[in-house]
């Protein structure tokens, strides 16, 4: 059987796999009723875990939560703003919305101290939330590391929920801090529906589908959580009264199975992929303009050898890192991603004059973003009380 493995750099090539060996589902079907989404309206949104729950959700303006995690590694970049405009998005739609802070993984996995994860969580990733476009209201931030004592309850009971074999099956080499990093996640995905958090209710997790493996658990955990009760008995032998409003809690929990969605990945400025511990990799949505210039002119592209053999042939934007910024991020229009589209195909247009205008839609946004940044500083404690 093929794995995925999400610690693993690889990018996922082959999408259409995912369907046929995972059972992740196309997203196609709901296009239509999201045209005001780049990500799906392009099929950058490809797949999905049973949507339709949160689509009646947002069709019948009932509750629902998006959750998401990040791994405070490096420095934000157009990648990870995928996930942020998605977060944005959700909120218009009226979902709760649950941000955790992966410190705990990011200590495990990539030995990060958990000081300077946190600085990154805060001053990196939620500033750059904000400036995006999170509002407030509704959102619910966290650190693994430091969080409500239901939450590790919620994450000790789920490893009782799951056999070392399926862990096995799933992941392939283990190690404790997989193990642990797992069960974490897990309970970053469940604990929304805990009674005095709003008890069951659809949740959807955006993710990319190297993070896949993590959704198939959590919804088995989840159906297991809900077919079989937990008992807290005290050193006397009773339940009732007794346990903790903490275990109470965790006993009364129903929750719904969550939802996911699928996207596909933005290449890395060289070709491979994205990735925050390789700096000419990204960019980072706090790049100077001329580090992000730079950046760009040293890009890999689509494009041939020469001007005269680009003009006969013309370019392939499929393989170029500067169409895959238009195309996920700064061509909105999809009138005007298609023109570049016919012209880089059809010889007309060169990649030299290609990436000035990419140079300059990019500066534009780092100077607009960048802005509110420093207006999103001042508030990053209405979301997150230290
Ligand atoms: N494991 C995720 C990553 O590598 C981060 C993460 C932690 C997460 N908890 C989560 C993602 C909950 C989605 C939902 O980026
Ligand atoms: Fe890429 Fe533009 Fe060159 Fe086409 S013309 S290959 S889109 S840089």
């Amino acid at each position: 059987m093929k794995r995925i493995d999400p610690w693993d750099s690889q990018a996922i090539g082959d999408y259409q796999n995912l369907f046929n060996e995972f059972g992740i589902e196309s997203f196609d079907r709901f296009r239509r009723y999201f045209p005001d989404n780049r990500y799906v309206r392009r099929g950058i949104i490809f797949g999905h875990r049973d949507f339709d729950r949160i689509f009646s959700a947002i069709k019948n303006k009932k509750p629902f939560v998006m959750i998401t995690g990040l791994m405070p590694s490096g420095r934000f970049h157009f990648g990870h703003k995928m996930v942020a405009d998605q977060m944005v998005w959700y909120q218009s739609l009226g979902a709760e919305i649950f941000i955790c802070a992966a410190d705990v993984e990011s200590w495990l996995m990539r030995n990060i101290p958990f000081e300077k994860a946190r600085e990154i969580a805060l001053n990196e990733y939620l500033k750059n939330y904000i400036a995006l476009g999170l509002k407030p209201e509704g959102v619910t931030f966290w650190f693994q590391s430091n969080y409500r004592k239901e939450y590790y309850r919620l994450r000790d009971m789920a490893s009782k929920r799951i056999t070392f074999n399926e862990m096995k099956a799933i992941y392939g080499d283990l190690t404790p801090g997989k193990i642990i990093s797992v069960l974490a996640q897990i309970a970053d995905i469940i604990h929304p529906q805990l009674p005095d958090l709003g008890g069951p209710r659809p949740v959807v997790v955006p993710v990319g589908a190297d993070q896949d493996p993590h959704l198939r658990l959590t919804r088995d955990v989840a159906s297991r959580l809900n077919a079989e009760r937990e008992e807290f008995i005290d050193i006397n032998g009773r339940n009732e009264g007794v346990i903790s409003k903490e275990d109470e809690s965790i006993r009364d929990m129903e929750c719904v199975p969550p939802s996911s969605t699928y996207h596909k990945f933005m290449r890395g400025l060289r070709g491979g992929k994205m990735s925050s511990s390789d700096p000419s990799s990204y960019l980072a949505l706090s790049e100077t303009p001329r580090d992000a210039i730079n950046k760009i002119m040293s890009a890999k592209t689509g494009g041939r050898a020469t001007v005269d053999e680009q003009r006969e042939k013309g370019g392939v934007p499929e393989n170029c890192t500067i169409y895959n910024l238009y195309l996920y991020h700064l061509v909105d229009d999809d009138k005007e991603l298609e023109k570049i589209y016919r012209e880089c195909k059809g010889g007309e247009r060169i990649c030299g004059e290609c990436k000035a205008t990419c140079s300059d839609m990019l500066s534009e946004f780092l100077h607009r973003h960048q802005k509110n940044l420093e207006k999103a500083e001042d508030i990053i404690g209405e979301f997150y009380k230290s």
